[in-house]
């Protein structure tokens, strides 16, 4: 008997920086992300196919602690369970990878232990791996990996589902420079703390133009969603999270037909998120095929999910 988890990435649409001071955010799920899966075993082992890393319970190397520490907030005296995880989205890419991995160990150990968590519940326990990971995250992943679908998030509030008019189609380019999210939101909160004032009214502005994102995203106003994404990718760069390859990768999508394009996630490498004008989606990924691996993505795809293969 054998459990089974998948856990969606995410790409965020508009707001991240802000969101981690206290704005609205609004995140998307994608349909890669994590696999986890769960055996009896005589030994608590989580074995990670993308690290090529094993930890044996309590021991585990640096990277798989985070994981280990969510088995272990679950564990109640229960037997053992070997748990592979696996990913399919590309390493270091910013996509969510830490949090639909955090989301995916604890549903299927939890599921494999015989209990049943509210989604509440789990993201209150993935949450213990991703604050190890990045220090001070606003949850925005976490809340996505285990929602899925289109979110408007807040830090402390409970994240609002978007409904969406019809499927919507985005391209998500891959730099091919790894991101470092702890180190991102350092550098954007340092440039924050030397304009605190200016900081505060952006941080209220973003939050503003967040809700009317996601307004334009429901009423299918693709047109004034683009060019949102277009005005946070130049407020990103003004605190130093984008680069001179990211820059060029939103000029390249535009060029291309995109109706906007920005960097997503924590910035300094990582992804760009294109929204492509109707019929320009292959265009946009070709345009972005030069720097790393690119894909659509269709909007919306589901949350975490459990099942079990006898
Ligand atoms: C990372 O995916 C998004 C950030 O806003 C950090 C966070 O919200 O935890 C940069």
């Amino acid at each position: 008997m054998k459990w089974c988890a998948k856990a969606p990435g995410k790409v965020i649409l508009v707001g991240e920086h802000f969101v981690v001071h206290g704005a609205y955010a609004l995140v998307a799920a994608i349909d890669r992300g994590v696999t986890a899966t769960a055996e009896p075993s005589d030994e608590l082992v989580i074995e990670s196919e993308s690290l090529g890393l094993t930890a044996r319970l309590p021991d585990a190397p640096e990277q798989l602690r985070p994981l280990a520490a969510v088995v272990e907030r679950l564990r109640a005296g229960e037997s053992g369970v070997r748990i592979r995880v696996a990913s399919s989205l590309p390493p270091g890419s910013g996509l969510g990878s830490s949090a639909a991995s955090a989301v995916a160990t604890a549903a299927v150990t939890a599921a494999a232990w015989g209990r049943v968590l509210s989604r509440e519940e789990l993201v209150e326990v993935a949450m213990v791996a991703e604050r190890m990971v990045h220090g001070r995250p606003s949850g925005i992943d976490v809340a996505i990996a285990t929602y899925g679908g289109v979110l408007l998030f807040r830090p402390g509030e409970k994240p609002r589902p978007i409904s969406l008019q019809g499927p919507v189609e985005l391209v998500v380019g891959f730099s091919g420079v790894g991101r470092r999210t702890g180190e991102m939101i350092r550098r954007f909160a340092e440039r924050a703390a030397r304009n605190p004032a200016r900081f505060r009214a952006l941080v209220a502005a973003a939050s503003n133009l967040s809700l009317r994102a996601a307004e334009q995203l429901r009423d299918g106003d693709l047109e004034g969603l683009g060019a949102l994404f277009n005005f946070f990718h130049l407020a990103l760069g003004w605190f130093g999270v984008s680069s001179d390859r990211l820059d060029a990768m939103v000029e390249a999508a535009l060029d291309a037909g995109a109706l906007g394009a920005k960097l997503t996630g924590a910035g300094g490498g990582g992804c760009v998120v294109a929204l492509p004008a109707p019929g320009k989606g292959e265009a946009v990924r070709a345009a972005l095929e030069r720097w790393g691996p690119t894909f659509l993505v269709r909007l919306p795809v589901r949350g975490v999910e459990v099942w079990r293969e006898d």
